[in-house]
């Protein structure tokens, strides 16, 4: 076959792949569309995930179809950004907000009264989220900007757009450019998996949906962003020459043009209807999978809204009406505290039980010695318990007026109650800390069960309660003992027979597997989680190393700051730490980087098909060869279709760059190469999307 022949066959093949990635990519908007937005999925998730991994498998290989609006990118990259800070086209605005059917009818009037005229509302519900503005050009989603202070935002565009629900591209006809608003928000489900995680890594919770989420869209990492599958409502459609005339009308078309509209939407002619809506929501939106707060009544008609204005903070032709948090009183009983992992110390308020929303409340938290204090609490005290957004319940304030005799207040306690060492606070945390790390029982029994968790050691069997048991039994006194545990020992313990101690033995010895970044995460080096114990192990490769650093070589790794370097060398200055590990280290655990980590050094080239062409600055073509290995990638002699793209150095061979020109193979030039394997090595700031 001659060589245009082959040509001609290649751009055939081409064409058909290029059709069936389009094809995948319509389906799968459409299921991204039915299920997010929707709510009504057609296909099953298995299903959806085979389409999804075919479609992943097509645009690596063939990387010169890449596509920014593909579903794949919903996954988030790793990139670490920082945000721009980008000024609003219209100022982001706020409500007025009322918490009376009284304030409600005044505004109603005051709006009757301007206008002398007919009018309509629209009824919403208020979403409890992180306001949002999306930028959309010829169907494209453009930008996405946060409130920011109402005029500037920052930009969080590659974290938006892992939300499934926010269309990257429209369908209908939608107008050229437009501005839509609306809010992000972290449903329930999600907030509850979340903070169960963060309860078993001791990590402080979050109090609410909003918070979780408004956190969550300001994460650098925007691979976490997917992962957090945040939601969205969008209540407002802005922009010049727009093709309707009232916001209901616009909020329908969003809707056809791919957006998550509420259905919760009412347009109203009386007062009498927004009150039916304002009832008939305050028990329905518990049902909610998000968090609302109340309701945002609108007049409909733009041209009204125009005649109304707005005042210098919000606008006249619109109010929220906020649902009061749900409130009880009760008694309180006592305070306790308790003591975690860390040594951080939670006071606890004991009440006298009581229906909340739906739920008996014995506890709430107290959070801290600064909250007590404000509160001027007294034992015996009637207290307020309010369960707004929030998972915990919270004291809110003391009821005076039914203090009738009155107890001893409460104060935070000066010792441990577990090991009564003296509690310590440290510069600007709010929380006090039991410093006897090494042998206050909670410390230590909340070390160990930290240790055996499933993304540390990952050690079966030894549950709390069996933790519990073999520390009492003096059989447990530090995460070393887990190794020198026997069978026979662990057999004749209350509810353990010896088929669960034999299965307890096994896992410790598999545990002896577990690469060295694990274990690092595992010794719960305070702020060590699990990203940092992954950036400390590469960065010093061996616990010497680590054990040895200096304050100037552990802030100098990406990601270290002061606090962690602090910890860090903390840690390993108490020589009870010193000898665990050197006990860790003589049972067998893996100390230092495997042979394949030291010499993969990541696997962003991994299917990969590089041709090296030309001659270089910086380094050798071998040098260059062995990178792309350590990378993953593969080299290649010839350029040919499986050629993903071609390190061209200067003059690079004329044949080479025909064929890649023919082919539509990507060149890249050393320093863009370079920069790609050190984002990698570094998590720098380049994008790959960009680079094939
Ligand atoms: S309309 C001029 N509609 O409430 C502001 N806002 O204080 C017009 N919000 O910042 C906003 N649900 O983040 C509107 N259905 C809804 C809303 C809503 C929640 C938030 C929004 C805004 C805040 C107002």
């Amino acid at each position: 076959m001659g060589d245009e022949n082959i040509l001609s066959l290649q751009k055939q093949r081409n064409y058909m792949t290029r059709q069936e990635i389009d094809s995948l990519r319509r389906e799968l908007h459409q299921h991204n569309h039915n299920y997010y937005v929707l709510n009504s999925p057609t296909i099953s998730d298995f299903e959806f995930d085979a389409k999804m991994r075919q479609l992943q498998d097509l645009e690596s290989r063939y990387p010169e179809f890449y596509d920014p609006l593909s579903p794949t990118q919903r996954v988030g990259s790793d990139i670490t950004t920082s945000f721009n800070q980008v000024t609003h086209q219209y100022p982001m605005l706020s409500l007025a907000n009322t918490y009376s059917e009284g304030e409600v009818s005044d505004f109603y009037q005051r709006v009757q009264k301007a206008l002398n005229e007919d009018f309509e509302l629209v009824c919403e519900l208020k979403y409890d989220g992180t306001s949002i503005s999306l930028i959309y050009e010829n169907g494209l989603l453009q930008r996405a900007v946060t409130r920011g202070d109402g005029v500037k935002g920052d930009d969080v565009t590659a974290n938006v757009k892992t939300i499934r629900s926010i269309p990257l591209q429209l369908h209908g006809d939608f107008p050229s450019k437009f501005e839509i608003r609306g809010e992000i928000l972290m449903p329930w489900a999600v907030f509850d998996e979340i903070n169960k995680e963060r309860e078993a890594q001791e990590e402080p919770l979050f109090a609410n949906p909003r918070n979780a989420g408004s956190g969550t869209l300001k994460l650098q990492n925007s691979a976490v962003v997917a992962s957090r599958k945040l939601d969205s409502f969008l209540y407002s459609v802005l922009g010049e020459n727009l093709p309707f005339t009232t916001h209901f009308d616009s909020l329908l078309a969003a809707s056809s043009w791919g957006f998550k509209i509420s259905d919760a939407i009412r347009v109203c002619k009386s007062l009498d209807e927004v009150f039916d809506f304002i009832r008939v929501w305050d028990e329905e939106r518990k049902n909610l999978p998000v968090a609302t707060d109340g309701i945002v009544i609108k007049v409909n008609q733009f041209s009204q809204q125009k005649m109304l204005g707005f005042t210098a903070k919000s606008p006249r032709w619109a109010i929220a009406y906020k649902y009061q948090a749900e409130k009880a009183v009760t008694r309180l009983n006592s305070v306790s505290y308790q003591v975690g992992r860390t040594g951080a110390v939670t006071p606890v308020a004991n009440l006298d039980p009581v229906l909340l929303s739906g739920t008996t409340v014995k506890r709430a938290s107290l959070h801290n010695a600064d909250i007590i204090a404000s509160l001027d609490l007294h034992i015996g005290d009637m207290v307020y318990v309010e369960k707004g957004g929030e998972i915990i319940p919270k004291i809110t304030a003391v009821a005076v007026d039914q203090r009738f005799m009155i107890g001893d207040k409460v104060q935070f306690i000066k010792k441990c109650p577990e090991c009564g060492s003296e509690l310590i606070r440290y510069e600007g945390e709010a929380a006090h800390y039991c410093p006897n790390e090494n042998a206050c029982p909670p410390q230590i029994k909340g070390r160990i069960e930290h240790f055996v968790n499933r993304k540390a050691m990952n050690i079966d069997g030894l549950g709390g309660e069996t933790i519990n048991l073999l520390y009492e039994n003096g059989l447990l006194k530090n995460i070393a003992d887990i190794y020198t545990l026997k069978v026979p020992d662990l057999a004749r313990l209350e509810r353990l027979g010896p088929k669960s101690a034999q299965n307890i033995k096994i896992s410790c010895e598999k545990s002896k597997e577990v690469p060295f970044e694990r274990v690092i995460f595992a010794l719960g080096i305070r702020f060590a989680g699990e990203t940092v114990a992954k950036k400390l192990a590469h960065a010093f490769r061996d616990i010497e190393s680590l054990e040895h650093a200096e304050y100037e070589a552990l802030v100098q790794v990406d990601e270290i700051g002061d606090r962690i370097a602090q910890s860090v060398i903390r840690y390993f200055a108490d020589e009870n730490n010193r000898e665990i590990i050197s006990r860790l280290k003589s049972y067998g655990l893996q100390m230092s980087l495997s042979e394949d980590e030291l010499l993969q050094k990541s696997d962003k080239l991994a299917d990969k098909v590089v041709v090296i062409s030309g001659t270089f600055r910086y380094y050798s073509r071998d040098e260059y060869k062995k990178m792309i290995e350590q990378h993953g990638g593969k080299n290649a002699g010839s350029v040919s279709s499986k050629t993903s793209f071609i390190l061209a150095g200067e003059n690079m061979g004329p044949e080479k760059l025909k064929k890649a020109e023919s082919l539509g193979i990507q060149l890249l030039n050393e320093d863009e190469f370079l920069k790609l394997i050190q984002k990698e090595k570094e998590g720098g700031n380049i994008q790959m999307g960009t680079l094939f």
